[in-house]
């Protein structure tokens, strides 16, 4: 069956059990979310990060992605990568990384591309929201 054929077995796992999928409400002051499209095949990802406003560091990530088995596992395997990390850790992660645990083929790079993309928006959006954010009440308010 041409599942098998074409996709490495760390792919089929996380195709058949991804971590982390869901929805998290996006006007939440603390997430941040990223949505991002690959215009080559049309597919289409969003990951979500909850970030603790004090030490920056991401304690959920949640994702959904309309694409190809690779896309889909590239975003459950960010998932599991940047929870944990601080905001400066996760900017850093790179497709290749994504790309190397999933041996994914060179056609299939641009997915795992997807993924990179998909959590420096969502990084981005979490720091626009904190930047706008209104000042609280504090000592020289
Ligand atoms: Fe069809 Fe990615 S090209 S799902
Ligand atoms: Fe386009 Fe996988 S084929 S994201």
């Amino acid at each position: 069956f041409s599942t098998v054929r074409f996709y490495h077995p760390k792919v089929i796992e996380h195709y058949q059990n991804p971590r982390n999928v869901g929805t998290m409400d996006k006007n939440l002051p603390n997430v941040g979310t990223g949505l991002v499209g690959a215009p080559a095949c049309g597919d289409v990802m969003r990951l979500q990060i909850k970030v603790n406003d004090n030490t920056g560091v991401i304690e959920d990530v949640k994702f959904k992605t309309f694409g190809c088995g690779s896309a889909i596992a590239s975003s459950s395997y960010a998932t599991e990568l940047v929870k944990g990390m601080t905001l400066d850790e996760a900017s850093k992660v790179k497709n290749t990384t994504i790309a190397k645990e999933l041996s994914l083929p060179p056609v299939k790079l641009h997915c795992s591309m997807l993924a990179e993309d998909a959590i420096k928006s969502a990084i981005k959006d979490y720091r626009t929201k904190r930047h706008n954010r209104k000042p609280t009440l504090g000592p020289d308010a």
